[in-house]
C-alpha cells in the first residue's frame, strides 16, 4: 500500500506572458462552484484551441485588493470574459458583490473601457423574477463603458440544463476569439476537436496505524481570526424543538446553535451559512454503489507530488484528509442533486458494461437531449438513483469526488434571533423538505433531515455539530428605531423578524421609543403551524410589536394570504409608506414575494393616485433608498 504524502507546496502563480502572447482573463462570480467550474473548463479548452494566448481564471475578489485598482487594471486587459451567478432577490454572488457595486456606480467614467473586448455568461434560474440579473447588468455596464461586446450575454437556466446553455455560448465564443487570437494561416487547432479529460483527484489509501490527524480538522474554533465559508465555525446544537403541532403533515424545526466562546458574531438579520451531514441510509447506499467499506482511509490531493497541479489547476482544493470513505460521503458528497452530464461521462467511462456506458454517454449527448431532461430533470433523479440505474459504473474514488459527485454545499438560514437577546446563540427556523418525487422517491433535505433529526446539548453530552458561519445581509431595521415598519413573512419568513422583535423588545426594555411595527404571517392553519404564537402575542403584548396581523390560508373556505390581509390595510400602509417607513419581505420567491410585490405595487398605485409608471419608479426608488428590503429564496 502507497504511505500517505505531506502535502506538496501551492504552486505559484503563472507569471504573465512577455512573449508576446495575448492575455485573455476569465473572471467568476460564483457562490455554489458552477460559475468556478465552467470558467475553468473553458479556460482549458481555450488553452487547447489556442497556443497563441494565455488564458487566467480569475476570482473577482482577488483580482483587486482596492476599488481603484479595478479601473487601473481593466484599462491593461484586451480581452475578458465573465461567469456571473445570480442569487436571491436578484442579487451577485459574495465574491462578485464588490466588483458589481463598484462597476454599477461607474456612470460618468465615461468610455474608459474601450481597449476591452468582453462576453458575460450569466448563470441564473428561470423561475426567479431577477433572471439573470448580475449577467445582464455587467454585460450593459461593461457596454455603456465603452467596452466591445464579441458574443451576446449567455443565459445559463439552472431550471434546465444549465450545461447546454454553457455549450451553446461557446458555439458563439469560439468564431469570435478564433479572429481575435488565430492568425489566417493557423489551422491547427481547427482541425482536432477538443474533448475534455476527465477531471481526477490521486486518491492514496492509508494504513490506520499511519493516519495521524484524523478528524482533527474541526477543532472547536478553526484558528482563523474571521470565519468565513471556506473556514467554518464548529458549533454545537444546544437545543432542538418541533414548532408545527402534532396535528400537521409537515415539520418545522427550531434550532439553536450555541457560539459561546468561538468568536463568531452575527447581527439581527444575518444569514447562517450551514455544513449538514447526508443522512446515514443514502450515505450506506452510495458506500453500496461504489463498492468500498465505510471505514477505508485514504488521503486526497489536488496536485502531483512536485505540486504540480492536477487537470491545470481545475480542480478545487480537496476536503480535508485522511479521513474514511463514510466521513468522506457524509460530509463532502452531493448525493441528492441530479448529476450533471459531465458526470454521466465520467460514470461512463468506469462503467465495465458496454452496453451502461454506451447509454450513459447518449444520455450526455446532443442526441439525448431529450432524454436528459425527462429521464434526469423532470424526474429529479438523484445522482444515486442514477448510479443504481448502472451497477456496472464503479468510478474510483478521486474520479468521484472530482468528476461525479460536486461538493456538498452549506445551506443558508436567516437567523431568528437577535444578538441583543441571545448573544452566545445563533436561532435557525427551518422547514422540513420532504416529499415524493416523479420517481416515488421519497426526497429528503440534507439540510432540514439533519436538523430534524439532530441531538441537542439538551439531551446528551454527544449532541450534533456542524461547521457553521454567517453571511451579513443588509437585511436590517432602520437605523432610527423610531422609524415605523412594515414585515410581511408567512411560514419561515418570519423567521428574520423574530430576531428583528427580539431586538426591538431589547431596544425598549434600554428605555429607547420605538415607531410603529405591524407584521403580516401567513400560515395553513392556527392549530397546526402558526409558528411562536406565544413569542408573537408577547412582543405585541409587551408594545415591541404594534399589531400581528394573521392570514390562515386552510381554514376558511377560501384561501387566506398575506397580501390579502395587505390589501384591507391599504390606508394605513399607504401612510407608513409616504411617512418614510421601512417596508420588509422575507420567504418564498417565486410565488409569494413575486404576489406581495403586485400587490404593494397596487396600493401605492390606489392610495397614491399614481399612474402606472409613476409607481414604478416610486417602487423603485423606495427599493434605491433601501426602504423596500426583500430576503427571498
Ligand atoms: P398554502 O400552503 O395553503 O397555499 C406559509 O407557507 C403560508 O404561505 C401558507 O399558509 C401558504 O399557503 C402561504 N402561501 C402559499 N403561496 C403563497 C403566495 N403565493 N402568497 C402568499 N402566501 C402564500
Amino acid at each position: 500500500q502507497a504511505q500517505p504524502r505531506p502535502l506538496a507546496a501551492k504552486p505559484r502563480d503563472e507569471p504573465d506572458p512577455d512573449d508576446g502572447r495575448q492575455r485573455v482573463v476569465i473572471f467568476f462570480g460564483t457562490q455554489t462552484g458552477t460559475a468556478e467550474g465552467f470558467a475553468k473548463a473553458l479556460a482549458e479548452e481555450a488553452k487547447a484551441r489556442y497556443d497563441r494566448a494565455v488564458f487566467k481564471v480569475v476570482d473577482l475578489d482577488d483580482y483587486a485588493a482596492e476599488d481603484e485598482e479595478y479601473e487601473e487594471k481593466l484599462k491593461k486587459e484586451n480581452i475578458a470574459l465573465f461567469f456571473l451567478a445570480t442569487y436571491g432577490d436578484g442579487e451577485p454572488t459574495d465574491n462578485a458583490a464588490r466588483f458589481y457595486k463598484w462597476l454599477s456606480e461607474g456612470n460618468g467614467r465615461g468610455e474608459w473601457l474601450s481597449n476591452l473586448r468582453f462576453g458575460v455568461f450569466g448563470l441564473g434560474n428561470r423561475q426567479y423574477e431577477h433572471f439573470n440579473k448580475i449577467g445582464k447588468m455587467v454585460d450593459q455596464l461593461l457596454a455603456e463603458q465603452g467596452g466591445k461586446r464579441i458574443v451576446p450575454v449567455g443565459l445559463g437556466d439552472d431550471d434546465q440544463c444549465i450545461e447546454d446553455d454553457f455549450n451553446a455560448w461557446k458555439e458563439l465564443l469560439w468564431p469570435e476569439l478564433d479572429k481575435l487570437l488565430r492568425q489566417e494561416d493557423d489551422s491547427s487547432a481547427a482541425a482536432t476537436p477538443y474533448t475534455a479529460a476527465i477531471p481526477e483527484y490521486i486518491v492514496v489509501f492509508v494504513k490506520p496505524e499511519d493516519a495521524t490527524n484524523i478528524n482533527k480538522s474541526f477543532s472547536l474554533s478553526n484558528g482563523h481570526a474571521v470565519y468565513d465559508i471556506q473556514h467554518p465555525c464548529r458549533a454545537n446544537v444546544a437545543v432542538r424543538r418541533e414548532l408545527h403541532t402534532p396535528a400537521s403533515d409537515r415539520s418545522c424545526i427550531h434550532l439553536e446553535f450555541d457560539i459561546s466562546g468561538t468568536g463568531l458574531k452575527y447581527e439581527t438579520g444575518d444569514h447562517v451559512g450551514v455544513y449538514a451531514e447526508n443522512c446515514i441510509e443514502i450515505v450506506e447506499e452510495a458506500e453500496k454503489l461504489l463498492g468500498y467499506s465505510p471505514d477505508t482511509l485514504f488521503s486526497i490531493y489536488a496536485d502531483q507530488e512536485d505540486g504540480t497541479p492536477l487537470c491545470g489547476g481545475s480542480l478545487p482544493p480537496p476536503f480535508p484528509s485522511p479521513c474514511t470513505v463514510r466521513t468522506a460521503l457524509t460530509r463532502y458528497a452531493d448525493l441528492l442533486n441530479s448529476p450533471k452530464k459531465s458526470a454521466l461521462l465520467a460514470l461512463a467511462t468506469h462503467a465495465s458494461d458496454p452496453k451502461e456506458a454506451e447509454r450513459l454517454r447518449h444520455l450526455a449527448s446532443p442526441a439525448g437531449k431529450k432524454e436528459y431532461s425527462q429521464w434526469i430533470v423532470t424526474s429529479q433523479r438523484s445522482l444515486l438513483e442514477v448510479m443504481s440505474e448502472f451497477p456496472s459504473a464503479k468510478p474510483p474514488l478521486g474520479v468521484f469526488f472530482a468528476a461525479i459527485s460536486p461538493r456538498l454545499q452549506p445551506r443558508y438560514y436567516s437567523i431568528s434571533s437577535s444578538p441583543r437577546m441571545a448573544p452566545t446563540r445563533i436561532h435557525v427556523t427551518c422547514a422540513l423538505v420532504y416529499g415524493p418525487t416523479p420517481t416515488g422517491r421519497i426526497h429528503k433535505g440534507v439540510c432540514s433531515t439533519w436538523m430534524k433529526h439532530s441531538t441537542p446539548l439538551e439531551e446528551s453530552q454527544e449532541c450534533s455539530w456542524a461547521p457553521i458561519f454567517v453571511r451579513q445581509s443588509n437585511f436590517k431595521l432602520p437605523a432610527d428605531p423610531n422609524v415605523p415598519i412594515v414585515m410581511i413573512g408567512p411560514g419561515t419568513g418570519l423567521a428574520p423578524f423574530r430576531g428583528f422583535l427580539q431586538e426591538r423588545l431589547a431596544l425598549k426594555e434600554a428605555g429607547v421609543e420605538l415607531g410603529r411595527a405591524i407584521l403580516f404571517f401567513g400560515c395553513r392553519n392556527q392549530k397546526m403551524d402558526f409558528i411562536y404564537e406565544d413569542e408573537l402575542n408577547n412582543f405585541v403584548d409587551t408594545g415591541a410589536l404594534s399589531e400581528l396581523i394573521v392570514a390562515f390560508s386552510r381554514e376558511g373556505p377560501t384561501k387566506e394570504y398575506v397580501q390579502h390581509k395587505m390589501a384591507q390595510k391599504a390606508a394605513e400602509l399607504w401612510s407608513i409608506i409616504s411617512q418614510g417607513g421601512y417596508i420588509y419581505v422575507c420567504g418564498d420567491a417565486k410565488g409569494m414575494a413575486r404576489d406581495v410585490h403586485r400587490t404593494l405595487h397596487t396600493i401605492i398605485q390606489e392610495q397614491g393616485s399614481l399612474d402606472n409608471s409613476k409607481t414604478e419608479s416610486y417602487v423603485k426608488s423606495l427599493q434605491t433608498e433601501g426602504r423596500y428590503l426583500r430576503d427571498v429564496w
